[in-house]
C-alpha cells in the first residue's frame, strides 16, 4: 500500500522509476495563492492551536486567513450570562497577527450555539441579548476581522426560511437588522451571509438569490456570501461541477463577493480502497478550487479545517477523513490537487500512474492467474523489461496486479498496457471484483492480437458494494499455450479532456 503513496508523496524513493516523478512540495499554499490571485484560509480550533505544534506550523505558513471554528460563536464567548470570555479568541488573534494572517469573524446571527441562559422563547430578551452580543463582539473584534458571517444558515433546504428559533422569535426583518447593525459596529469589515448546500444549483441556492435580492433591494449592507462547501461524496451523485460554476457565476453578477468558507470533502460512504476514496476527494477539492479561480466574484477559498486528526466530521457525523491533511499531519492526494490549481495547471491524477507497471524495477505487484509469470529483459514494448506470463492452461490465465487501494467508487480510471500475443489471438483486459456482490468481471478493453506490441487501454466506472474483498486487473483471452507478454501498464484517473 505505501507503494502506491509513492507518486503522491515521494522523491523516485524507491518506488519504481516509473513513480515519483514530482519533488515533495512545500511550498506554502498562500504563496502559490498569491501567484492565482485568491486567498486561501482555514478553520482552526484553539486546542490543538495550543497543543500540537505541527498543527500549528501548518496553520502558520500556509494560510492567508483563519477562521476560528467555534471561538466567536455566542455560546463558547458567553457561556454565563454577562461574563464574556474572550480568552480564545484573543489567543487565535494573536497566532494570527503574529503569521501575518487576518481573520474571518464567524459568526454572529445563527441558530445553533446561542447560550442556554439566553430566553429563546421571549422575543423581546432574545432581540436585546442578541444586539448586546452583536455589538460587544463587532467591538472586541474591530480591527482584527476583516470579514464577517453575519448570518449563518438561515435558509432552509427548499429554499425558504427555515424555521429557526431566531427567525420565529424575531422574525424576518432581523436578517437585515443584523447587517446594518454589523455596519454599524464595524464600518470596515466585509459583511457576509453564509449557508450550506448552497454551492450547486437546487431550491436551496435559489432560495438564497431570493434573500440576497430581497436584501439588496432594501440597501442592506450585504456584501459577499459564503458557500460553506461542505461536500459529501455518494456513489449515486458526482458534483455538478458545471452546476457549480453557473450558480457562482449568477451569485457574482449580483455584484457579491464570494467565498467558498468552508470546504471539506466527506468520503467515508464510497466503496472501494482507501486511496482511491482520497483521489476522488482531490478530484473534487480540485474542481472547486478551479472553480473559483476562474469566477472573478470568488476571492477565497476556506478549507474547514486542516488535518483529519481534528475534523467536525468525525465528531459530528463519523468517521472520514475530509481534509487536506492527514491524522499524522501528511499531505494527502487533496492537498496536491490544491496545489496544481493553484498553479494553473490540470489535476495531477489525470495524468499520474496510480502503479508501477514498467517492470523495470522487478515485478512490482504484478502477478498472473495462472501459469508462470517472469519479467524478461529485452524485446520490449518501452523499456528494457517486459512482463510474460508462459505455461497458460486455461483462457483466463495471464498477467494480473491487486487494484483495490486505488480503485473507488465516485472515479472513472484509464487503465492501458502494451499487450503482444499471437496474431489474432483475442485478448482482453478485465477487472475481476469481489465484494459484497459477489464475484463480477468487468471488460475494460478488448481487441484482436496483431502479433506485435498493441494498446489495450479502456475507461470504466465501478460499481462497488461496500465491503470490497478485492479488485483485480487482468489480461487474459488467448487460447492456452499462448504466452502473454505486457509491458508499460498506467493506470490514471480519466478526466473528461483526457
Ligand atoms: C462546527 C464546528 O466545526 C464544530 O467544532 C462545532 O462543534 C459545531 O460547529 N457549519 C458551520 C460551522 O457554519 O460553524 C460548523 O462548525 C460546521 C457547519
Amino acid at each position: 500500500m505505501r507503494r502506491l503513496w509513492c507518486v503522491w508523496t515521494l522523491w523516485a524513493t524507491g518506488c519504481g522509476q516509473a513513480l515519483g516523478k514530482r519533488a515533495p512540495d512545500d511550498v506554502p499554499l498562500r504563496a502559490l495563492a498569491d501567484k492565482a490571485g485568491l486567498v486561501v484560509g482555514a478553520a482552526v480550533s484553539w486546542e490543538p492551536l495550543q497543543q500540537d505544534p505541527g498543527y500549528a506550523a501548518l496553520a502558520a505558513r500556509h494560510f492567508h486567513v483563519l477562521t476560528p471554528e467555534n471561538a466567536l460563536k455566542w455560546a463558547p464567548i458567553e457561556h454565563t450570562e454577562g461574563a464574556r470570555d474572550t480568552r480564545r479568541i484573543d489567543d487565535i488573534a494573536r497566532f494570527a497577527a503574529r503569521n501575518g494572517q487576518s481573520l474571518r469573524g464567524h459568526t454572529l446571527v445563527w441558530d445553533l450555539e446561542i447560550p442556554s441562559w439566553v430566553d429563546t422563547a421571549d422575543a423581546h430578551a432574545l432581540d436585546a441579548a442578541l444586539v448586546s452580543h452583536m455589538r460587544a463582539t463587532l467591538s472586541e473584534n474591530r480591527g482584527r476581522v476583516g470579514v464577517w458571517d453575519v448570518v449563518n444558515e438561515a435558509l432552509a433546504d427548499d429554499g425558504q426560511r427555515a424555521p429557526t428559533v431566531l427567525h420565529n422569535a424575531l422574525g424576518e426583518p432581523h436578517i437585515a437588522q443584523a447587517f446594518r447593525l454589523a455596519r454599524a459596529e464595524d464600518p470596515d469589515a466585509k459583511l457576509f451571509y453564509n449557508d450550506y448546500g448552497v454551492l450547486w444549483p437546487g431550491p436551496k441556492a435559489d432560495g438564497l438569490l431570493r434573500l440576497v435580492d430581497s436584501l439588496q433591494a432594501q440597501d442592506v449592507p450585504i456584501d459577499g456570501v459564503g458557500l460553506q462547501s461542505h461536500v459529501h461524496l455518494v456513489p449515486e451523485g458526482r458534483l455538478d461541477h458545471a452546476g457549480i460554476r453557473a450558480n457562482l457565476k449568477r451569485l457574482g453578477e449580483r455584484g457579491l463577493e464570494l467565498h467558498l468558507s468552508e470546504v471539506d470533502v466527506r468520503v467515508a460512504d464510497l466503496a472501494g480502497g482507501h486511496t482511491g476514496r482520497l483521489l476522488a476527494q482531490a478530484q473534487a477539492v480540485y474542481g472547486l478550487v478551479d472553480a473559483c479561480l476562474d469566477e472573478p466574484a470568488c476571492t477565497t477559498v476556506t478549507f474547514w479545517g486542516i488535518s483529519d486528526r481534528y475534523s467536525w466530521v468525525d465528531r459530528t457525523i463519523g468517521p472520514d477523513d475530509p481534509l487536506l491533511w492527514d491524522d499524522d499531519l501528511v499531505p494527502k492526494p487533496a492537498l496536491f490537487a490544491v496545489q496544481d490549481a493553484l498553479r494553473g495547471k490540470p489535476w495531477r491524477g489525470c495524468s499520474d500512474s496510480l502503479l508501477d507497471g514498467s517492470f523495470e524495477a522487478g515485478a512490482a505487484g504484478f502477478s498472473s492467474t495462472g501459469g508462470r509469470a517472469s519479467v524478461e529483459r529485452g524485446g520490449t514494448s518501452e523499456g528494457r523489461h517486459r512482463l510474460v506470463v508462459t505455461d497458460r492452461t486455461e483462457a483466463w490465465h495471464g498477467p494480473q496486479v491487486d487494484a483495490s487501494e486505488w480503485l473507488a467508487e465516485g472515479l472513472d480510471y484509464r487503465i492501458s498496457a502494451k499487450v503482444k500475443v499471437p496474431k489474432g489471438a483475442p485478448v482482453n483486459a478485465t477487472l475481476r471484483i469481489e465484494d459484497a456482490a459477489g464475484t463480477r468481471y468487468v471488460s475494460v478493453a478488448a481487441a484482436q492480437g496483431t502479433g506485435a506490441w498493441q494498446a489495450l487501454s479502456g475507461v470504466v466506472a465501478l460499481d462497488l458494494h461496500a465491503p470490497v474483498g478485492s479488485v483485480h486487473w487482468y489480461v487474459e483471452g488467448p487460447p492456452p499455450g499462448q504466452d502473454i507478454e505486457l509491458d508499460g501498464v498506467v493506470a490514471t484517473v480519466a478526466c473528461p479532456s483526457g
